[in-house]
Formats: structure tokens, sequence, C-alpha cells
């Protein structure tokens, strides 16, 4: 068993506190290689922002998770490395059980997220108070979820998401004592978040997806005020990195994300982190399909990956500047 603590990492917290009260988002970003987790460490230090370092099951099986803890360890030094010791928070993302939970709070994570949105609302109480009464004797924070995102895959919109309902919120962060709620008000995962048929179109053509719940997220702040609240699904999915992807060979259809003006608007709220891992997906596409396709010769990986890791880092700057506000905040 590892503490977080020897590890230099933090819980989330003060940053959270912090995020509130200044009216700006943390960044939670998903890694799963040394080149996100690089460009990750260098934007956010550059800009000096805290940051959560996200790792998903998926990504917990495909890296290993001794080597991507070890990765979070040797991130918080190389910050320092780089010249400013930002908050850097190690968290599960999407944790499905208690055992998933524990293993990584026993391993070192600093934060957990226990996902029990897909339970009955009694089920998710019981499994999220059981994380909370573990992850707590150690200082883990421990983040929660009620409603179910949607989720837009193929051809099929699943307009399956069921939009949190305020009248829940209070009894669940009571019952279960969570650190933060994630909640839905119309993000979802993924790179296809709306069908065009979902949106609008403004002067010049350009789709508009529909606006953010708003009014939902209003009442959740009323029931249980000051209390940090979570935003999954917020890439923004970038057009023109789709335009690049697509013009080298890829074929991404009806790419559409969350416009940055809502994620500015909800960073001003209650929302204390926003979750983004498919807009770091398409920058790294896009690179790596450009190097590929203009320079059909190349074959040293370090030729591909470096380029894709520069995109990644000024996404990440982008983000934390203009979107988040958590630049300066460190
Ligand atoms: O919420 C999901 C994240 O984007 C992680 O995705 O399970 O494919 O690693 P993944
Ligand atoms: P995106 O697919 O919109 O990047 O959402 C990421 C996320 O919510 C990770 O938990
Ligand atoms: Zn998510």
């Amino acid at each position: 068993m590892v503490s977080y603590k020897e590890l230099g990492l933090v819980n989330s917290k003060e940053i959270f506190r912090k995020a509130f009260e200044g009216k700006y988002a943390i960044p939670a970003f998903n890694f799963n290689n040394m080149e996100q987790m690089q460009a990750i460490i260098q934007a956010c230090v550059e800009k000096k922002s805290p940051v959560i370092l996200q790792v998903s099951s998926g990504a917990r099986k495909y890296a290993n998770q001794t080597l991507l803890r070890y990765m979070a360890q040797g991130a918080v030094e190389y910050a320092k490395e780089l010249g400013y010791n930002i908050p850097i928070v190690l968290h599960l993302d999407h944790g499905d059980t208690f055992e998933l939970c524990k293993s990584c709070i026993d391993m070192g994570f600093s934060s957990v997220m226990i996902d029990g949105s897909h339970h009955s609302y009694d089920d998710n109480v019981a499994l999220t108070r059981k994380v909370v009464e573990y992850a707590h004797q150690y200082d883990v924070t421990v983040e929660g979820e009620l409603g179910v995102l949607a989720g837009v895959e193929d051809e099929v919109s699943a307009e399956h998401h069921t939009y949190t309902r305020p009248e829940e919120v209070e009894d669940f962060v009571t019952k279960t004592k969570v650190d933060s709620l994630a909640i839905s008000i119309g993000t979802s995962h993924g790179a296809n978040k709306f069908t065009p048929a979902q949106c609008t179109r403004d002067e010049n053509g350009v789709l508009v997806p529909p606006p953010l719940r708003f009014d939902i997220l209003e009442e959740v702040e009323k029931r249980i005020p000051g209390f940090p609240i979570v935003l999954h699904g917020s890439s923004s999915v970038p057009q023109d990195q789709v335009a690049i992807i697509n013009k080298y060979g890829g074929a991404l259809k009806d790419a559409i994300g969350i416009p940055e003006s809502q994620l500015r608007k909800a960073a001003a709220s209650a929302v204390c982190k926003i979750n983004i891992d498919s807009d770091g997906r398409l920058a790294m596409t896009a690179a790596v399909r450009e190097v590929f396709a203009t320079q059909p010769a190349e074959f040293d990986p370090r030729k591909y990956l470096g380029p894709a890791r520069e995109s990644l880092r000024k996404l990440y700057m982008h983000k934390v500047e203009n979107v988040l506000g958590s630049a300066g905040k460190a």
C-alpha cells in the first residue's frame, strides 16, 4: 500500500474549493501513454494550472496500472524539473466496482470516481457510500454520479440520457458523503455528441448543437450550495482537427462537440472539474495522419508522435487559458 501523499500528488479537495470560489474549473485530461502525459504536464506547467491526470479502466488495462501510477509519480518530478510545482491529482475515471476503486487507492491514486449511475438509485447510494468509507480513511477524494450521459454510437443516436434529477442530489451527497458529483445536463462521451438533426444552423450554415441544460445545473446548485460539480463528456470536437483527419484519409462523420462558450459558462458556475479526452484523441490522430500522408518515407515513431505531442500541448494550453480559466491558478 502506498499513499499518494508520498508521491507528491494531492487530492481534489483544496483545488475544487479554490475553483469554486474563483469561478473556474480544473482540467481533467485522460492519459494512457507517455506523449499525452508529457503534453498535459508541459501545458499545465507553462500555464501554471492545477491538473487532474485521469485514468479510465480501459487505459489501465491498455497501459498497465503500475506503469501509469509510476508515470503520474514521474509527472510530479517532471513538473518540478520544468520549473513549477503545480498541484497534480491522479484520478480513476469511471470506476465501476468497489474493488477497482480500492485497488487504485491502495496503489497511490489520490482521487477516484465510482460511477454507479447505471444502477438503481439505492444501489448507487450503497456502492458510492462503500467507496467513500474506504477512500476517506486515506484522505482520498471520491466523485459520484447521478444521471446517465447519452452516448451516440455509429449512426444510432442514443437519446437515452437521463438528466440528473435535482430533487435527488441533496439526499445523495448527504448519504454517500462524496466530495464531488458528476451530473448529466446534455453532454455525452465521444466525438459524436449530437446528430445533425438535433442541431440548428447559424447564419454561416454552421451546425449549432442544442444548449446544455443550465436550468438543471442551477437547480442542483440551489439544493447543494457550494458543492463541486463535475462535467463529463466535455470535448468540443474542434472542426479544424476533424478536417485534417478527414483530409488525410480519415472518415469521421458528423463529429460534433460541446461549444466552448457553453463550457466557459459552466466553468464559472459550481462546475469545478471538466473532463476532456476525445479532443486529445482527435489532435493526436490529426497530427499522426498528416505526417503519414505528407512524409510517407518516415518510420521513426518520434517523427509522428513528436508532432502529435506538440499538437496536444497547444490544445491543452488553449483549454486551460480560454475555456476552463484555470491558467495562473496553480
Ligand atoms: O469516459 C470515458 C473516457 O473518455 C475514457 O475512455 O474507456 O476508452 O479509455 P476509454
Ligand atoms: P469526452 O469524450 O467528451 O472527451 O469526455 C471525456 C470524459 O468524460 C472522460 O470521463
Ligand atoms: Zn466520463
